[in-house]
């Protein structure tokens, strides 16, 4: 008998489970009813009386160690079930986190531009990079052999001396004029090329965002005034603006607009080589010309137009000093945008 109880002793204290249905399994061969100590407990009646006090000991003690094992097994497991912590580990996962990427910073600007149109009632226009002469230039109202063809240095293929890449977006405010009868209120972001040096101050592509408005009666009035609040929710509240006479073919009058340098609250800094004032688009009545040559009714209908560079408006926002940094896909400079993401 005694030898049993050892047996089972020994049993018990390596009692082992890894869940609760192998746990119950230990419980009911063991301290159930039928399990192996309840067992023991019925032949004691048959222990010889002088071996009773110890038998009974023993079985005693085996009884108390097995209830402790199972009780310690159930803990263990319940513990574990608890762990969230375990249960979500994806030991898939890479080791390090991943890192995002971030937006361009012309990206950026560009839908900020957008946001600020599209609230206006602006929807967008695109259109072919590559492009023919008569979109970006005969059907703007620059004549053949017009010397404003060298406002913008153009790149020719030569063996195809109509295929041009576009110099500005103005060719999709032609080949919207020429599909869609007025009112048109679009915006035409995109990509346009330069045959230039490039250099800190100027590369052979970047970025434009035009504006393109046709109706009954537009006027001069309505430009500026869409012009102001466009400055202000871009640079904010307190900025002003101002428009000198330009000339551009395609509007007639003309003008450049300048905003109130946001560095120096137009009390004149470097950034704005000390007039208060920084250059920031192009704009102007469309001229009667360019409707009739896309087929728009010039006794009717009038427009305004704007053009802005995105690299300008985002380097007077982020001060980018080189143009360069735009298209050379340095981590570092493009992570200095994280939190504009
Ligand atoms: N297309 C002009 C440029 O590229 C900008 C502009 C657009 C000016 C519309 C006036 C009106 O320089």
């Amino acid at each position: 008998m005694l030898d049993k109880i050892n047996a089972l002793l020994n049993e018990v204290e390596n009692l082992q489970a890894r869940d609760a249905g192998e746990l119950e399994a230990l419980r009911i061969k063991y301290i159930s009813k039928n399990g192996a100590i309840p067992a023991l407990m019925a032949d004691f009646r048959s222990v010889p009386a002088d071996q009773k006090k110890e038998v009974g000991m023993r079985i005693n003690e085996l009884k108390t160690r097995a209830f402790d094992k199972i009780n310690s097994l159930r803990a263990q497991i319940e513990s574990a079930d608890n762990n969230s912590e375990l249960h979500d580990l994806d030991i898939t996962r890479t080791a390090y986190p991943i890192s995002l990427g971030t937006r361009h910073p012309l990206t950026l600007v560009k839908n900020e531009i957008i946001d600020i149109f599209s609230r206006l009632g602006f929807s967008l226009a695109e259109g072919p990079e590559v492009e023919d002469d008569w979109h970006v230039f005969g059907a703007m109202n620059f004549a053949e052999d017009h010397p404003a063809r060298d406002m913008q240095d153009t790149f020719f293929i030569e063996s195809h001396p109509d295929v041009i890449l576009r110099t500005h977006t103005s060719s999709v405010q032609s080949r919207v004029m020429e599909t869609t009868q007025p009112p048109i209120r679009i915006i035409c972001p995109g990509r346009v090329y330069r045959n230039e040096a490039i250099s800190a101050r100027a590369h052979c592509f970047f970025h434009q965002v035009e504006g393109l408005y046709i109706d009954k009666d537009v006027s001069f009035t309505d430009l500026k005034q869409v012009l102001l609040l466009f400055a202000r929710e871009m640079f904010g509240d307190d900025t002003q603006i101002r428009l000198r006479p330009s000339y551009f073919p395609f509007t007639e009058p003309s003008a450049e607009m300048d905003i109130s340098c946001h560095l120096c609250g137009g009390k004149g800094c470097s950034f704005c080589k000390g007039t208060g004032w920084v250059e920031i688009l192009g704009c102007g009545m469309v001229d009667p010309n360019v409707l009739e040559l896309n087929g728009i009714d010039s006794s009717v209908y009038k427009g305004y137009a704007f053009g802005m560079g995105v690299e300008r408006i985002t380097n007077l926002k982020y001060q980018v000093k080189d143009l360069r940094m735009f298209s050379e896909n340095d981590k570092r400079f493009l992570q200095e945008f994280i939190s504009a993401n």
